[in-house]
């Protein structure tokens, strides 16, 4: 069996000279479960049964509209408290300010059931046959165009899910991060953050088949999200479930990228700021950094970890940090040099939390994971728990890509997923 020195060194490599035979079973791999579906589609409606709306309509058994007219009675001692019943009649200037006091609350309640419906139906226009009328073999085309990509380039699994996690995290997933420079924006690529970000002729070849059979249908920001699916299940993930319906930015900055994009030394309470902004919480976070597990990183990503001398994690794990600094030279004579993940870093597997748990994370922000208290429990959990793993990942993905989403008249789609139309 060979050791983690040997394992790592075969993984080091310099992109531009990916090994056959790994990548072609990245291929062969298939996922091994489905996911549950993480669907908002028909909450739209849900606002009226909410619990504020349904307990305002049932006190007294009277039905809402005469209920509206007939005023709303709180005391002081439940005022505030969102309870209180009808009352048929008053006289008193005491009575008629508890009744316009009432009429106050009975319009408040209703623009938070408007609001809250409003919103729903933002989110319902989000659904995983949204192209089941207009585009219904996409997901085929996507998915066999999304692997012939992946025969020429075999990085592509790993940087596409990357790409879409960077695409969501500025303004939104809106594939701004596929817009090249022009026509007043300036490009998210060129930002430091998005060292290494490569494999965007992938999407361009699946927009290429789909626009053939669909023109002017389906989002670059849905294929972004199906190139994804489609690289964690490939290459051995969960099969999972996406909601689709986005559609695509007109604007993209660099500057926006330079201020909005983690970097590899991001502290944990910036990581789970950032995302609980998206909806996640710490577990579904912690399960999100799990893509980690796939691809690689430049020297340039941890030489903070190595020089001028070892993080206190890299000098408590003498061997891993040699071989480290034996990649990644304190002068590197190649910048692109890149370093695995992790030890399996071709399969989407759960090896990422066994190796940041054995002080072999790549990252800052993957050594920071393991010690936080608000995250090492969920560390734990998943190093021997790959089911756990997946099924959060899935939940933790379409909440990330659901994130600031261009719907119905929203936007554009794309004919070109490089430039606006
Ligand atoms: C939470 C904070 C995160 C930080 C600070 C971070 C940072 C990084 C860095 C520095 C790299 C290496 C870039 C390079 O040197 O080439 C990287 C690679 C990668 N990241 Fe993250 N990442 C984070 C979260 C995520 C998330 C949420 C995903 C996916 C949903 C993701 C997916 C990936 C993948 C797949 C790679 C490998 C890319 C390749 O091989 O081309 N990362 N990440």
């Amino acid at each position: 069996m060979s050791s983690t020195f040997d394992v790592a060194v075969a993984k080091s490599r310099t992109i531009g000279r990916p090994r056959g035979p790994t990548g072609i079973s990245v291929v062969a791999l298939t996922g091994e479960k489905k996911g549950a579906l993480v669907s908002h589609e028909g909450q739209g409606l849900t606002g009226l049964e909410s619990p504020a709306f349904a307990h305002s309509c049932t006190v007294g058994t009277r039905n809402c509209p005469s209920f509206v007219s007939r005023g709303f009675e709180s005391s002081a001692k439940d005022a505030g408290s969102g309870s209180g019943h009808c009352i048929s009649s008053s006289s008193s200037s005491s009575m008629t300010r508890r009744r316009s006091a009432c009429e106050m609350r009975i319009a408040t309640l209703f623009l938070l059931v408007l609001c809250s419906g409003y919103l729903s139906a933002i989110q319902a226009q989000l659904s995983p046959t949204f192209y089941a009328a207009t585009c219904p073999n996409l997901e085929r085309i996507a998915r066999q165009w999304f692997s012939i990509g992946v025969l020429n380039a075999l990085t592509a699994p790993a940087a596409i899910l990357r790409l879409s996690f960077h695409d969501c995290s500025v303004n939104g997933c809106d594939a701004s991060v596929l817009l090249n420079a022009g026509r007043g924006n300036t490009d998210e690529k060129a930002s430091s953050l998005n060292l290494g970000i490569s494999n965007l002729q992938v999407i361009d070849g699946i927009k290429t088949a789909v626009e053939r059979q669909c023109p002017g249908v389906v989002s670059c920001a849905d294929l972004l999200v199906l190139a994804a699916r489609d690289a964690v299940s490939l290459s051995g993930g969960p099969r999972m479930t996406v909601q689709l319906g986005r559609r695509d930015g007109t604007t993209a900055s660099t500057s926006a990228a330079d201020s909005q994009l983690l970097p590899p030394t991001a502290s944990v309470d910036r990581v789970l700021s950032t995302f609980s902004q998206m909806g996640l919480t710490p577990m579904e976070t912690v399960a999100l950094l799990g893509s980690h597990t796939m691809g690689v990183g430049h020297c340039d990503s941890i030489k903070n970890r190595l020089y001028p001398q070892l993080d206190t994690t890299l000098s408590q794990n003498p061997f891993f940090a040699q071989n480290l600094k034996r990649q990644c030279p304190a002068s590197f004579s190649n910048p692109n040099t890149v370093v695995a993940n992790d030890i399996t870093n071709i399969v989407f597997d759960n090896q990422y939390f066994r190796d940041v748990q054995g002080r072999r994370g790549l990252f800052s922000i993957d050594d920071a994971i393991r010690t936080d208290a608000r995250t090492s429990g969920f560390v734990r959990q998943f190093a021997v728990n790959r089911q756990l793993f997946f099924s959060t990942f899935q939940t933790a993905y379409n909440k990330m890509a659901a994130h600031r989403v261009l719907t119905g008249t929203q936007g554009q789609i794309r004919k070109n997923c490089r430039s606006i139309n």
